[in-house]
């Protein structure tokens, strides 16, 4: 989502002049966008601006302004404890706000005052963005609702993205169109909490699985995936959708968070061990290639080494492709915070790496399989260092590939002849769609 954002950012500042440089040296504008969702990250933030400082300082003695901007959750968490400890910040924007960005610059131009914009305003956000896509990648992110209601116990996310919020179904299909005519090939539904998606839709509602069937029937459009998904709110019918739907990607990122019943309910995450499996047993019945990801928290307040042994055992059993894990972090204002039983920094560690140990074995495994077989991938980009093309193979692995004829946004068919954890090999047999422009 912070990509997305971020993405939208560079879009809105362009028409004004702006381009992006990777160097502090030449900026005169820099936008931190921010995570709050632990503690490390929002942290981060403040050695990162004490990092930024010394260039104002320079170009302030040559009589130029260079604009600090803090954007994203820590900005709508914090506000303007931001400025206040650090004062060289110009302007602290939200989430939600962060399309007035052009305006709340031009307030400040040529002033020292500073603004703090962390509503949650009544004019809609992707009316003022949607104008302004701009892509240059077959693979297009687009954004279809946003906030959260589900107050998981650890979480801040409701907090700082605020309530949920689905965009009708008209301008999605608008965006998506346009983004195809872009050049786009897979189109990702972004949302905090996707499936939970009820767009408005002619005085009527759609759920997420109409909406990909819509999606699906636009021209040119070759995939689709959506994230991030809650196992409660997968539908059935959003689960017959993966049989159903050819473009719809075999691969789903469904969060567990843990897999200990009593750790799941103090969590509120409003789901067990069991029907979550029965989820993945259904997905896998009508689409048997699916692969999985996940989130995973390790020393949730509560969590003992029976709990945790638990969640080894949900893990060995779904045989995830991928998985992001965590140590429990406390965020200040969520319920899980002031519980009782935090569980020590040292055994959140040693759980942390068993629990990676086994998650690398299943990611390593789950790549060499495809050794010798053939799949179709993506074009997405060339690699910085040698030039080589990378693709996304349907299961989201990273692919590369020896040759060098094709173009960004080609799809081709490739046999795969080697893994390792974090990427496929592959030689291309047959060029099967073209890049669109
Ligand atoms: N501590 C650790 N991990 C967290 N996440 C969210 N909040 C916390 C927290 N307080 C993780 C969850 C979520 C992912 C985006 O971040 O696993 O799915
Ligand atoms: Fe946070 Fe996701 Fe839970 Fe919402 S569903 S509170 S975003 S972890």
């Amino acid at each position: 989502m912070n990509v997305y954002d971020s993405e939208r950012m560079y879009e809105l500042m362009q028409p004004h002049g702006y381009i992006v440089t990777n160097n502090y040296d030449d900026a005169d504008l820099i936008i931190l966008n921010t995570c709050h969702i632990r503690e490390k990250a929002a942290e981060k933030i403040y050695s990162e601006l004490g990092r930024i400082v010394p260039y104002k300082i320079n170009l302030y003695k040559k009589g130029k302004k260079l604009n600090i901007v803090v954007a994203g959750c820590v900005a709508q968490a914090e506000g303007k404890e931001i400025i206040k400890r650090q004062p060289m910040v110009d302007i602290v924007v939200g989430p939600q706000t962060y399309h007035r960005l052009p305006e709340l610059l031009n307030t400040i131009s040529n002033t020292s005052e500073r603004i703090v914009d962390t509503d949650f305003p009544i004019e809609n956000k992707f009316d003022e963005l949607q104008k302004l896509r701009n892509i240059n990648n077959p693979v297009a992110f687009l954004s279809i609702q946003e906030g959260c209601d589900k107050f998981c116990s650890f979480c801040v996310v409701p907090y700082t993205r605020g309530a949920e919020y689905s965009r009708p179904v008209k301008d999605i299909i608008i965006e998506a169109k346009d983004l195809i005519k872009q050049g786009a090939k897979e189109i990702c539904l972004l949302g905090q909490n996707v499936n939970a998606y009820h767009g408005e839709y002619n005085n009527t509602v759609l759920s997420l699985d109409k909406l990909i069937f819509e999606i699906a029937n636009l021209e040119g459009i070759q995939r689709i995936r959506y994230m991030t998904s809650h196992p409660a709110d997968m539908t059935e019918g959003l689960i017959k959708a993966h049989g159903e739907v050819e473009a719809l990607m075999p691969y789903l990122h469904l969060p567990v968070q843990s897999g200990d019943d009593q750790v799941l309910k103090a969590m509120n995450r409003k789901y067990n061990s069991t029907e979550y499996l029965s989820i993945i047993e259904k997905l896998r019945d009508v689409r048997p290639d699916i692969a999985f990801s996940s989130d995973i928290i390790v020393g949730f307040p509560g969590e003992t080494d029976r709990s945790f042994e638990n969640t080894l055992n949900l893990v060995e059993q779904v045989n995830y492709s991928q998985a992001y894990s965590f140590k429990y972090s406390r965020r200040p204002g969520t319920p899980g915070s002031i519980m009782q039983g935090q569980v020590s920094e040292d055994i959140k560690t040693e759980r942390l790496l068993a629990l990676q140990e086994i998650l690398d074995i299943q990611q390593c495994e789950f790549n060499s399989a495809f050794i010798g077989k053939s799949m179709e991938v993506l074009i997405e980009r060339r690699r910085r260092k040698d030039n080589l093309l990378v693709g996304k193979s349907p299961y989201m692995q990273a692919v590369h590939l020896l040759e060098d004829k094709y173009d960004i946004g080609n799809i081709l068919r490739v046999n795969v002849f080697a893994a390792d954890k974090n990427s496929l090999k592959a030689k291309s047999v047959q060029l099967l769609s073209k890049a669109a422009n």
